[in-house]
């Protein structure tokens, strides 16, 4: 059990078993890609450990950078609007492969598919270390799926409580 703040977390997925995983979504990322020379785009900031351990079990060229989405209340009647902050390549033709540290309701990778279709992009695709299947209210699935977990709140490798929690080299969820 650990304390973030004033909220209590138990081990949900350990590291030797997101290191196994990681290991099967390189070989299945890598054969997808065998010839193709992807971009692919980190999501910060929740992103960055499971970036960083995923590119290691890649065995075919990409190329990386990292990216922010901004979220914020626009003058809309569609509620948040979704910005990309960051992106400094031209993507125009190329494979694009965004990693995603959690998909849940399936919001902000809607908006990031809808994002990089709109500059002209060859081909999208997205890898996530986790998906809550019964979050989601969008359509569009991830490509690349760690572990599907329930909807409970989860820390650690990467993902926060409030800014805390990130270094945890486990996954733990809310108790
Ligand atoms: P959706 O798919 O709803 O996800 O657009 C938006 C963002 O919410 C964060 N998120 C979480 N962060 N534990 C976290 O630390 C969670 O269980 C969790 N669920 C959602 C995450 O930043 C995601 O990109
Ligand atoms: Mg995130």
């Amino acid at each position: 059990m650990v304390k973030i703040i004033d909220k209590e977390f138990i081990p949900y997925i350990t590291a030797q078993e997101i290191s196994n995983r990681i290991a099967e979504m390189g070989i299945e990322i890598s054969e997808t890609y065998r010839n193709e020379k992807p971009l692919l785009v980190s999501v910060l900031n929740g992103s960055f450990i499971f970036t960083a351990d995923l590119i290691r079990r890649i065995d075919t060229p990409v190329e990386v950078t990292f990216i922010r989405v901004a979220s914020y209340e626009a003058l809309k009647t569609t509620g948040k609007v979704r910005e990309i902050l960051g992106l400094k390549e031209n993507v125009f033709g190329r494979d694009i492969l965004i990693l995603e540290d959690i998909v849940d309701t399936g919001t902000t990778l809607e908006h990031l598919l809808e994002a990089f279709r709109d500059l002209g992009t060859k081909s999208i695709k997205v890898a996530t270390l986790l998906h809550k299947p019964d979050a989601q209210e969008k359509a569009d699935k991830p490509h690349f799926i760690g572990f599907e977990i329930p909807n409970k709140f989860v820390v650690g490798y990467g993902l926060d409580y409030q800014g805390m929690g990130r270094e945890l080299d486990e996954i733990y969820q809310l108790r």
